[in-house]
């Protein structure tokens, strides 16, 4: 053969020999991933077996990048109660189809007196007992023009929504959370990024304000139990979100002094207007009914507790929203920026 005829042959060889590897690899890799989906199953169990029978054949080294989300959920299913689940050796079929999820087995979380934790969108660890000592009368007094701005802003607000809603105070409460919970996540997310870009310590407040969305989100999950939004109630929701969420980002990025004062000023009216809750709850025009079970769960309130207990936590977390914001906001006037200044974490 020729000094070329051999160069030819040896790449040619060369190159078989890469794809039968190739080929190996790839089968080696397809197992891979299928003992990877398995983590937490005894291997050699002939649970483990059933489980490689039903999956092997479905799932290449392809579909096992993306088996979990929907398009395999048929087999994923069928997989889960064929298995014998996960880590503990239950029978119980129902934990085994939740379980299945990337072999991610969910942590078990009781109450503590043993019950099962029934939310799934909070944790026993997120929960706490509402500061009702919280003094509700405090008021940042405007002095500066854009103090005065933000205060106008806020009262001039507050006229269309009492002729919308009138006495009407659970609808009320409830539309003005899906309001309440977008300031927090717009900061938290603005000053997230403004950590990422300047490399710099955010001084715990981007966890701050999310848990502030957070929270107030979570008033809303708790008025959803006792007041329902009709169809031009949630147009309207819709309609003020689009135009809150773009209005509030732009003014945080131009100003978060700005920003922060007017929350302050929003909590403050939130306040009011929860003492005009109580109030009709009071005087029976308002039927004081028992407390929603979530409620129950997030502020750790006694099971007897009723809608007036509820009114009073919350506007126990609006008066917190209102210290965080304007202090904020006093640490923009200071001329600092709020990563000098601790955040104040856990603070609902
Ligand atoms: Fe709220
Ligand atoms: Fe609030």
């Amino acid at each position: 053969m020729t000094r070329g005829g051999t160069k030819l042959a040896n790449s040619m060889l060369a190159l078989a020999g890469h794809r039968l590897l190739s080929t190996i690899s790839n089968a080696a890799a397809s197992k891979k991933v299928v003992s990877g989906i398995l983590v937490g199953r005894t291997v050699g169990s002939p649970a483990w077996s059933t489980t490689f029978l039903v999956r092997g054949p479905i799932f290449g080294v392809r579909n096992g990048g993306t088996m979990a989300l929907g398009e395999k959920e048929g087999e994923e299913k069928k997989v889960s109660t064929t298995g014998t689940g996960t880590g503990g050796g239950s029978d119980n079929k129902d934990e085994k189809t939740v379980a299945s999820y990337w072999g991610v087995e969910a942590p078990k979380v009781t109450k503590e007196d043993g019950t099962e934790w029934k939310w799934t969108c909070f944790r026993p660890w997120e929960t706490y007992q509402a500061d009702l000592s919280i003094d509700l009368k405090k008021h940042h007094a405007p002095v500066t023009f854009m103090d005065k701005m933000a205060y106008w802003t806020v009262k001039s607000l507050r006229w269309p929504t009492d002729l919308f809603f009138q006495r009407r105070y659970g609808c009320r409460a409830m539309m003005l959370e899906t309001v309440a919970a977008v300031p927090g996540m717009v900061g938290g997310m603005l000053l997230h990024c403004k950590s990422l870009r300047r490399f710099e310590h955010s001084g715990g407040w981007i966890k701050t304000l999310l848990e502030e969305a957070e929270n107030e989100r979570m008033h809303l999950m708790t008025f959803m139990e006792v007041a329902k939004p009709r169809w031009y109630e949630r147009a309207l929701v819709m309609t003020v979100q689009g135009v809150f969420f773009n209005a509030y980002f732009l003014g945080y990025l131009i100003s978060p002094k700005f920003a922060h004062r007017m929350v302050g000023y929003l909590e403050e009216e939130a306040i009011h207007s929860y003492t005009e809750f109580l109030k009709e709850l009071d005087k029976g025009n308002i039927e004081n009914v028992p407390a929603p079970a979530i409620a129950i769960d997030y502020w750790r309130m006694p099971p007897n507790s009723t809608l007036k207990d509820v009114v009073m936590v919350v506007r126990a977390d609006e008066a917190h929203h209102r210290d965080v914001n304007h202090f904020a906001s006093d640490i923009h006037y200071q001329g600092r920026q709020l990563r000098e200044a601790p955040a104040p974490l856990g603070y609902h």
